[in-house]
């Protein structure tokens, strides 16, 4: 089984201000996201062509209506790819019409101010 470590990734007030950071982690670019008083992370990457997805507007969905009705639903919770529009439920990670496919997440913990992602260890074992 891979190694886990905890490693640091931000400010826990800047991110909370802000609603999302990019921030560099074990080599990777993770977005964190504040929603609804809980973090969220998950790599800046999109699974269908690779895009930047974290940089995605953030934003509603509509939901089945009648003919002029809109009714919208997951406000402020839906990360829409800049690329071609997938869009993610930024509280799990799962696209909206297909929950097979996930962007990849990380769990985050505040100890102390600062938020700190589990991640797997880049350490390489010795022979
Ligand atoms: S790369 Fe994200 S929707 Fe295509």
């Amino acid at each position: 089984m891979a190694e886990k470590e905890k490693v640091y990734a931000a400010d826990a007030e800047a991110v909370r201000r802000e609603g999302r950071s990019i921030v560099a982690a074990n080599g990777m670019e993770i977005g964190i996201f504040y929603v609804d008083g809980r973090f969220y992370a998950y790599r800046n990457m999109c699974p269908h062509a690779g895009a930047p997805v974290c940089v995605g507007h953030v934003t509603d969905t509509r939901l089945p209506s009648q003919v002029y009705e809109y009714q919208v639903g997951l406000e402020g919770q839906v990360l829409r790819c800049p690329w071609h529009g997938w869009e993610f439920d930024l509280k799990n990670g799962r696209h909206l019409a297909d929950e097979s496919i996930r962007l990849r997440s990380f769990e985050v913990v505040e100890e102390e101010g600062r938020l700190y992602l589990t991640m797997g260890s880049n350490k390489k074992s010795l022979p």
